[in-house]
């Protein structure tokens, strides 16, 4: 949603008058493991303040304008209980975190269910996938985090489409959504980063196969290129996925990343398997060998990553580029260098030889976050960490994607990785979760008003790009 004309006029205006009247200030010793916790503690309260899911008369979990983004709330705090230790919102977490996975186990609640689009969807997967990997006690009465990770991926494979394109992920689910003409990144790169994690925590050969085959189909199609690791945004099956919609957004880049990371370190800790029982060096060299090519696509992937949204005009802070100069960020945006910033910390467990190239990064990137984290004398943080001072916005987003940047630094202090299921991780396993969900069999479904007004949920950032690009094509044309 853009703010109108006068509106950003004055919320200029009154971003002046609070960055003169704001002394309050989070003070970040980034080589501190205390100090850095205490600001994700501060970010984090302010974060827990726009969620009611837990009060009388609210829903757990629910956010029904913009369900998916209760999604990457859970996330954060996730990583923030764990790195912390700070449990206090545990409660809201596991409850709301359940709540919202449905009748069948697999984060097509019937309320919301009929205008998802797959990234919605994949998403709460990926947070159920962490729940399992950050050992996150499984609920007694209900499903387990890891079954539900299942129940989205298992949904998801059927809705492998190769009516156009050879393959791939549509973004939407529904024919009456707009967007269901388009395959995406963050769809397809959101449903490898899940088989990913899957195959290593499961071990199971199902997720493997499914990741190489989205990771393939990714490369045969404009999204991602293993030349030159640009990930394109869409691309559209009116001309058979011919032409990219070009928009750089960091969260794309991000979850081809870390599925890369997870089938390194899977293919990797194979190989140690098969050392450790003696194989002889050739049939060693050949399975690394699998692990280089996983190597490699990590290394462009965060190189490229690096380039392009920690620039160096901006004394490298991370910046979502696409939107941030023109303050046109919308809330799906704001929360992208959070999950990114997460995704990195991971990566650089998952992947050791990229650590001392991440964590300088996330350091500066805190440091810069901490000092927007000045408005209204109550450390409200601001969208452009670059700025290095308080910009006047204010919302859920702003506060989620510092207590990620925050979080994301404890790995300097705590190194340990996910874990699997032969690892300490105990989430009990489902393999057919989701399998009784026909929610998405039929088309016909009847969409009723409120069903409308809730979809698009991430409409805006595609559309705009996809706009963005035809008016370059033209232009460039
Ligand atoms: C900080 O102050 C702003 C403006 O009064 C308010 O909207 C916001 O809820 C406050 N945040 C916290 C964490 O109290
Ligand atoms: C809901 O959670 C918030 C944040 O943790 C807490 O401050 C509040 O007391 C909780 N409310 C209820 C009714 O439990
Ligand atoms: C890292 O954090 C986890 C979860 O809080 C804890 O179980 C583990 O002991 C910590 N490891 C180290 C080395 O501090
Ligand atoms: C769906 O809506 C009903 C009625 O408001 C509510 O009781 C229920 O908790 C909601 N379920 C989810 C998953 O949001
Ligand atoms: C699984 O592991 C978690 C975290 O270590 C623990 O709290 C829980 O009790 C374990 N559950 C079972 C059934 O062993
Ligand atoms: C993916 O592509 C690689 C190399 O092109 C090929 O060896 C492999 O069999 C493919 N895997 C799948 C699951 O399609
Ligand atoms: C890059 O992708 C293409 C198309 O899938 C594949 O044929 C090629 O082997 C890949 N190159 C590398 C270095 O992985
Ligand atoms: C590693 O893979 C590449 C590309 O598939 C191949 O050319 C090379 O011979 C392989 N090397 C080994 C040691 O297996
Ligand atoms: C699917 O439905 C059957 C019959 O109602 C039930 O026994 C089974 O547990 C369900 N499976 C899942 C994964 O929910």
């Amino acid at each position: 949603m853009h703010v109108p004309g006068p509106w950003r006029l004055l919320r200029g205006l009154f971003g002046l008058m609070l960055l003169l009247a704001s002394t309050e200030a989070i003070s970040l010793d980034i080589s501190d493991e205390q100090s850095i916790k205490d600001a994700a503690s501060t970010t984090a309260y302010a974060m827990m303040t726009y969620y009611h899911g837990n009060e009388s008369g609210h829903i757990p979990g629910a956010f029904p304008s913009k369900w998916w983004e209760g999604s990457a709330l859970f996330l954060a705090l996730l990583h923030y209980q764990y790195y912390t230790g700070d449990t206090k919102y545990n409660d809201e977490l596991r409850v709301g975190l359940e709540w919202q996975s449905g009748d069948d186990g697999d984060y097509m609640p019937s309320n919301y269910s009929s205008y998802l689009g797959n990234d919605d969807q994949m998403f709460w997967g990926l947070a159920a996938m962490t729940a399992a990997e950050l050992q996150f006690a499984d609920v007694s009465d209900g499903f387990s985090w890891l079954s539900l990770a299942q129940g989205v991926f298992n949904t998801q494979i059927k809705r492998w489409d190769t009516t156009a394109c050879n393959g791939g992920m549509r973004w939407q689910i529904f024919p009456y959504q707009s967007g269901y003409t388009m395959k995406n990144s963050i769809s397809n790169g959101g449903l490898f980063q899940l088989s990913a994690r899957l195959a290593r925590y499961t071990g199971d050969d199902t997720y493997i196969t499914w990741a190489k085959k989205i990771w393939n189909w990714s490369l045969s199609s404009p999204l991602l290129s293993n030349s030159t690791w640009n990930v394109a945004d869409s691309t559209n099956m009116d001309d058979d996925c011919a032409t990219q919609g070009n928009t750089q957004w960091s969260y794309n880049y991000g979850t081809y990343m870390m599925g890369a990371a997870y089938m390194y370190n899977y293919v990797s800790s194979d190989c140690s398997g098969f050392f450790v029982e003696g194989l002889a060096d050739s049939q060693f060299a050949g399975q690394t060998n699998g692990s280089s090519e996983w190597l490699d696509a990590v290394d462009g992937l965060l190189t490229k990553t690096i380039n392009k949204f920690f620039p160096d005009s901006n004394g490298g802070i991370f910046e979502e580029v696409t939107c941030e100069p023109s303050e046109v960020c919308n809330n799906n945006e704001i929360l992208f260098k959070g999950l990114v910033s997460s995704w990195l910390s991971f990566t650089a467990l998952l992947v050791p030889s990229t650590f001392d190239t991440i964590v300088p990064k996330l350091q500066t990137s805190a440091q810069a976050a901490a000092k927007s984290c000045t408005g209204h004398n109550n450390n409200t943080c601001g969208v452009r960490w670059y700025k290095s001072e308080y910009d006047g916005w204010i919302g859920m987003e702003e506060q989620i994607s510092a207590t990620d940047i925050f979080v994301a630094n404890l790995i300097s202090f705590n190194k340990s990785a996910p874990v699997t299921s032969t690892t300490g991780g105990n989430s009990t396993s489902n393999p057919t979760a989701g399998e009784n969900d026909t929610s998405t069999s039929t088309t016909s479904k009847e969409v009723t008003t409120g069903d409308r007004a809730g979809a698009g949920i991430l409409t805006v950032v595609f559309v705009v790009g996809w706009v963005g690009l035809l008016g370059w094509t033209v232009l460039g044309g």
